[in-house]
This record gives C-alpha cells, sequence and structure tokens, in this order.
C-alpha cells in the first residue's frame, strides 16, 4: 500500500511528495470522454459500478498517490430535493433556486443511506479495489459554496442573487447554512463510515468575501462541520478557489490539511499560518498547458517553497482542465516524486 498521502496529511515522515490531482478523472482522460459518450454525467455518479470506474482511471496511468471518489458537490443538493442537471457546455442548473424562506424549508435533510447509497456503494467498492494501491478520499461541498449554488440556480459570474438574498434576509441565509451543515455533516460521516480515508472540504467560491464577511457568514459553519467530521479521524483537507482574501481565517479551522491556490506562493502561506497545518497546491492549471521543461521549473519552485510548510502534498490549484494532455499530467506526476524525494 502507497500511504505517503495519509502519512504526509498526519505530518509523518514520507520518501517523498505525494501528488494528486484535482478533478483526476475527467474529460482530459480519452478514456473517461469514452465512457461519456455512453452515460451522462448524473448516470456516471449514480451508478457505483461506473463511479468506480471512472475514480480508478487516474489512478491507473497517472500513478497518483491517491484516488478520489468520482462524483460531484451538487449530488447531497439534488438529495434535499433541489431538481438539479447538467447541461452540455453550461453545467450544473438547479431549478429556479432558493429564492426566499419558504423555498429553504422545502428543502430536507437527506438521510444519506436511504438517499445516497450510490454513494456509499462506489466507496466500499473502491476501498476492495485499491487495497494495495492508494488510499481513497472522499468529499463534499461546504455550506457557503452549496448555498450559492442553491440561491444562483447554477454558476454564477457576479453571485449577485447570494449577495442581495444575505442582505435582504440574514435569517433566511442562516437558515439554509444551518440546513446545509446538518446535510454535510450526515453525508461525510456516512462517506467515513463507509470507508473514505480522507475528506477534502470544498469551499471553492468562499474567496469571493472579504476576511469579516467570511468570519462572520461561513466560518462558523465550517468549523461546525470540520469538529464533527474529525471525530473519525481522518484527515481533513480544506479547499477554496481564492484564498488569499480568507487566509488568517483559516489557521482557525481544525483540519490537517488547507489547500492553497496558485496566487499565494507556499512559503508565504506557510509563514501565515504556521507549521501545524500541511498546505496542499499549488500549480495553476494552466501551466500544464505549457512545454515539458516548464512544467518541469514550475513544479519544482513549488516544492522548494513548500519545503517550509508543516507538510507538503503536491496539487494543482483548481482543477485540470479539459484541454490537457494526459501525458503532461503524468509527467507531471513523475517530476514531483522524483524531485520530492526527502
Ligand atoms: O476531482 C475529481 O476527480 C473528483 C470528481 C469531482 C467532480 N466535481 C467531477 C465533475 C469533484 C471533486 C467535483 C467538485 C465540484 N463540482 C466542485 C468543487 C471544486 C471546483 O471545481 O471548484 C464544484 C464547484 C462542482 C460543481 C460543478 N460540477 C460544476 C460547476 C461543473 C460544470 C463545470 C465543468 O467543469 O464541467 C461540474 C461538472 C463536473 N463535475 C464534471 C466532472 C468530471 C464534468 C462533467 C462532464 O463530464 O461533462
Amino acid at each position: 500500500m502507497n500511504d505517503r498521502f495519509l502519512k504526509v496529511c498526519r505530518q509523518e515522515p514520507a520518501d517523498t511528495v505525494p501528488v494528486w490531482i484535482m478533478r483526476q478523472a475527467g474529460r482530459y482522460l480519452p478514456e473517461y470522454r469514452q465512457m461519456r459518450a455512453l452515460h451522462p454525467f448524473l448516470e456516471l455518479c449514480r451508478t457505483p459500478e461506473l463511479a468506480a470506474e471512472v475514480t480508478l482511471q487516474p489512478v491507473t496511468r497517472l500513478d497518483v498517490d491517491a484516488a478520489i471518489l468520482f462524483s460531484d458537490i451538487l449530488i447531497p443538493i439534488a438529495a434535499m430535493g433541489m431538481p438539479l442537471e447538467f447541461l452540455e457546455g453550461r453545467g450544473p442548473v438547479l431549478g429556479r433556486g432558493v429564492r426566499d424562506r419558504s423555498d429553504v424549508a422545502a428543502l430536507r435533510v437527506p438521510d444519506p443511506q436511504s438517499e445516497l447509497g450510490f454513494v456509499l456503494s462506489a466507496i466500499r467498492i473502491l476501498r476492495r479495489e485499491l487495497a494495495e494501491k492508494v488510499p481513497l478520499i472522499g468529499f463534499c461541498g461546504l455550506p457557503f459554496t452549496l448555498a450559492s449554488y442553491l440561491v444562483e440556480g447554477g454558476k454564477s459570474r457576479d453571485f449577485g442573487r447570494l449577495r442581495a438574498f444575505i442582505k435582504e434576509d440574514p435569517a433566511g441565509f442562516a437558515a439554509l447554512m444551518d440546513k446545509l451543515t446538518d446535510t454535510i455533516i450526515a453525508y461525510g460521516d456516512a462517506q467515513l463510515a463507509a470507508g473514505a480515508q480522507a475528506l477534502q472540504l470544498f469551499d471553492t467560491w468562499a474567496g469571493i468575501l472579504d476576511l469579516a464577511e467570511y468570519q462572520f457568514l461561513v466560518l462558523p459553519y465550517t468549523i461546525r462541520v470540520a469538529q464533527h467530521l474529525r471525530g473519525r479521524g481522518a484527515p481533513l483537507i480544506h479547499f477554496t478557489e481564492n484564498c488569499r482574501p480568507i487566509l488568517r481565517a483559516l489557521r482557525q479551522l481544525p483540519v490537517e490539511v488547507l489547500s492553497i491556490d496558485w496566487r499565494v506562493p507556499l512559503d508565504e502561506a506557510a509563514e501565515l499560518v504556521g507549521r501545524k497545518f500541511v498546505l496542499q497546491g499549488n500549480l495553476s492549471p494552466e501551466t500544464l498547458l505549457l512545454p515539458a521543461p516548464e512544467i518541469k521549473s514550475a513544479a519544482a519552485e513549488i516544492l522548494q517553497r513548500g519545503r517550509t510548510a508543516g507538510g507538503h502534498i503536491f496539487n494543482l490549484g483548481h482543477g485540470i482542465l479539459p484541454q490537457t494532455d494526459p501525458e503532461a499530467a503524468r509527467a507531471l506526476v513523475e517530476t514531483v516524486h522524483r524531485l520530492g524525494v526527502r
């Protein structure tokens, strides 16, 4: 079993720097596109055998040090009673979105065993198939980012509806955040009970807020989620796509790993958060589109800067782009393993 990912999460010594890639199972892989030609995205997510097969594709091809469950952060939202579709070229669409308190009241906190059992089955299949290979990372979205999709009804550019909702009905927003918190605690806990060995908590859009807004509107809910989920002993990774505005507040999170985007050099992040945290990151996804020598020198610099942190897990700062050459991703993994030797 290659356990260097889990070792570094726990700040134990490992032979080299572990690496995995956000969205490592996805459209840049021809074997994934083949599966997608046969099945809609949500069908892949909701069929345990197919989700498990897609999860394993990058493990086989890239030699990454962890598998991440193939699913989506919006899957539990559908189980809350929100219509969810993924439209070609447009991304997720959630009905007409949550508009007021009565829409919030209509959302249910789903029972993971009966309503999200397909995710738990995929985890059980994967633990069997990965037994001698690498650990399995489960994941869920955090309340603020899930709320942004619910209120906007999909992907948003300026988060205008979300900002208006927060301003016009703060108590309604708090009720929504509470319901999402309860949902995520139950769902994350069920993933860990089913065998997920670490959990990544996605708060992709938290960085649209300034520090004070984040501390008031988001931090208490994230702390509640993390405090509950850490009870099972599995490492927790916090992810946001733009961490600089809120990095000071992230120091308060009861998690082992902070994912850092490419806008903040790892040594600078380490200085701010201290050696208590392992840092994950932080190659920009666009860098993987450059010629091989440039990818290599960018990776070398990140490895160097990462040495000042409490520990370093190499990753991109956000998901791999669909136009990436899989060979560039494979070569990156090899480079990190070679240059990261301790
Ligand atoms: O990392 C992995 O390999 C695991 C699988 C995974 C997916 N989505 C698969 C996916 C994970 C961890 C996610 C998380 C996710 N989903 C986030 C948080 C991380 C981030 O990227 O910011 C968010 C915001 C979503 C919501 C979402 N899902 C959007 C906005 C979209 C459309 C944009 C896009 O990239 O297509 C998706 C679709 C999606 N999720 C795809 C995949 C592989 C593409 C679906 C397809 O095959 O067409």
